[in-house]
């Protein structure tokens, strides 16, 4: 969930352990620590509760001195966040350990580990991986050895990296279910569970595979598999524009990511849109020959990516004519399900590494779909390797936990996806295919009026700081855009918000109306505007504060209780992605008003590499 970093060379690491926590920080946060040994063998360790910098205003770097180190973000799922439960663990003062993710049977564990001896300091699940580390270091050769026969007893999912001070040149790390990747240096090398944190220090990079032990020492990287036997794996090298700028002239990463909008869906759609067509190859290896046979679509995601696949599902069956379901990923997962003839299966995810879309994805490929396909924005990362073939969205990192750049993408990429379907398939003729692309081609354009919006949204924010509730409204594909909408306040300024299909309304949500409840209406000109216009007649009626987002052809007049943001009219094709952009505005204006940590709000996490 969290991050790892971890470095062996000749200098000192400490330094390069807290720049590789600060860069990924944004993943899970509530506490930080720090392990390393040098030539002199004294294992140093520092914890601490809270962000990276309360960490490293304790690690005084002419002090802790050492080549060999390990460094570890908790974002806790056993044991509250304290400095007793952050990481890295430490058994009989010798082994040290981070770890990402989660031990299943570590209750069972910590028992037989009890009752050999061991005491417990910690109430994570990660210190009985420590003992067992030690326990199998006695009868063991090596450390690597040892964690081999530590990784056989462990049930759940992990990332983790010990060290052993006795034996300071090397570190070892296993990957399970949680991403690693390991930077190669000159003389010195580096592991981290995702590139980002070694991008100052390193720009090749090896990733592990499931179920991989590596040794890293000062000179090599020694990789084994599941099975124990020796691997090589490939290395690939980081594009210069990998590296995250700072926030320049935004106060916050989300507020610069939403202001990347524009070039973010620019570079999605280079080279896979001619001037009034689809470039159907440019979708993925063989798509030419898969799309044409696909019946029926499947997608499966999470949180934002989840809302991603629910307004796809408007466009797949209302412009190519394909069914589709959309199912979020956790439920999927548990669920005995009929797979449907022909199906492609779809992931959608920012990260690509979220647990629950993962094994939805390897569950599905038990389960007789033609093919699984992500739309990702992380090369390299779990989900693009395992499926059969990737379609990226080029949003460049996204560091802010409330996803923006990554969701207006999803989208782009979703709606070249319909088109080339349908153009695969002959459901969508040559005019439409036209009328997508024309208006695909204006997308970035339109955002940037959208963003233009930004100074009368920020005006409305103080009506929303001090309420507890909010409710989002809209109807056909305005309805998931009004889900994130509302996901996007909760969020970020812990207002408590639901988003309804408007039509629902009436069957239980209207009695929540009353003056302390400001309702967000997603109103654009379409075929369902006059039955919308209802259910907003319906919201006055109560005495219910409206805020309409429409178009100038939509025809609403503002009046006491109902405030109308009149937006320029965009084509209905891409007014979806179009109406984001007001809703993140918008929390990100009350979220500012609430005091609240845009960037990292509480309780969440960027890559929910756990379950
Ligand atoms: C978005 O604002 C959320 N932080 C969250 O819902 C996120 O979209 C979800 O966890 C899925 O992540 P993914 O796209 O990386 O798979
Ligand atoms: N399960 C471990 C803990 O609670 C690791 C959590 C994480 O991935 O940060 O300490």
């Amino acid at each position: 969930m969290c991050g790892i970093v971890g470095a062996v060379a000749q200098r000192d690491v400490a330094e390069i352990l807290l720049e590789g926590l600060r860069r990924l920080e944004y993943r899970g946060y509530d506490s930080a620590g720090l392990a390393v040994v040098g030539a002199d063998k004294i294992l140093q360790r520092v914890r601490k509760l809270g962000k990276v910098n309360v960490l490293a205003g304790s690690v005084d770097l002419d002090v802790i001195s050492g080549g060999t180190g390990i460094a570890h973000t908790r974002w806790a799922t056993h044991g509250e966040p304290s400095e007793s439960n952050a990481h890295p663990h430490v058994s009989l003062d010798n082994i040290a350990v981070v770890h990402n993710g989660i031990i299943e049977n570590h209750e069972l564990l910590r028992a037989e580990l009890k009752d050999r001896g061991y005491h417990f300091e910690s109430q994570t699940d990660t210190e009985v991986i420590v003992h067992l580390i030690e326990w199998e270091l006695r009868t063991a050769n090596t450390l690597v050895e040892a964690v081999q026969k530590t990784t056989t007893q462990l049930d759940g999912a992990y990332g983790m990296v010990a060290l052993d001070k006795r034996d300071p040149e090397r570190i070892v790390v296993a990957r399970s279910g949680s991403p690693i990747v390991i930077g190669l240096g000159v003389g010195e090398n580096f592991l981290a569970s995702d590139q980002l944190a070694l991008l100052n220090v390193t720009r090749r990079f090896i990733y592990l595979e499931e179920g991989d032990v590596a040794e890293i020492t000062r000179r090599d990287v020694s990789i084994f598999d599941l099975g124990g036997e020796p691997v090589t794996r490939v290395v690939s090298e980081a594009s210069s524009d990998h590296d995250v700028a700072d926030k320049g002239q935004y106060r916050h990463y989300m507020q610069k990511e939403i202001f990347e909008q524009p070039t973010a869906l620019k570079a999605t759609m280079e080279g896979r849109i001619n001037n009034d067509s689809i470039i159907v190859e440019s979708i993925g290896a063989n798509a030419l020959e898969i799309l044409s046979k696909v019946d029926n679509v499947q997608i499966v995601a999470c949180g934002t990516s989840y809302n991603a696949g629910m307004t796809a599902k408007y466009w797949f069956e209302s412009l190519a004519g394909v069914s589709c379901d959309v199912e979020i990923a956790s439920e999927f997962r548990y669920r005995k399900f009929v797979t449907r003839e022909n199906s492609l299966l779809i992931t959608l995810s920012q990260s690509g590494e979220t647990a629950d879309t993962l094994a939805a994805l390897r569950l599905a490929k038990e389960k007789g779909y033609m093919s699984a396909m992500t739309i990702c924005n992380v090369a390299g990362s779990s989900l693009v390797r395992e499926s059969d073939f990737a379609f990226m969205t080029r949003a460049g990192t996204e560091i802010g936990v409330a996803s923006t750049k990554a969701f207006t993408t999803q989208l782009a990429a979703l709606l070249m996806l319909v088109t080339a379907l349908g153009k695969q398939k002959g459901t969508i003729k040559r005019s439409l295919e036209s009328e997508i692309v024309q208006a695909l081609h204006e997308l970035p354009i339109q955002i940037e009026k959208a963003l233009s919006f930004d100074k009368p949204i920020e005006e409305l924010a103080p009506d929303f700081a001090d309420k507890h509730h909010a409710l989002f409204l809209g109807r056909g594909e305005f309805y998931p855009i009004a889900v994130e909408g509302s996901l996007k306040l909760k969020e970020i300024s812990y207002i408590h918000a639901e988003a309804y299909a408007a039509g629902e309304l009436k069957h239980g949500p209207l009695a929540l109306i009353d003056a302390e409840m400001p309702v967000i209406v997603v109103a654009p000109t379409n075929d369902l505007l006059e039955k919308l216009k209802s259910n907003i007649e319906e919201v006055r009626a109560r005495g219910g504060l409206l805020y309409v987002f429409a178009d100038e052809d939509a025809g609403f007049t503002e009046s006491e209780g109902m405030k109308i943001i009149t937006m320029p009219k965009v084509s209905d094709i891409i007014a979806p992605i179009f109406y984001t952009i007001p809703m993140q505005l918008l929390s990100y204006h009350v979220a500012i008003i609430k005091g609240t940590d845009v960037d990292q709000p509480r309780n969440l996490a960027k890559a929910v590499t756990v379950e």
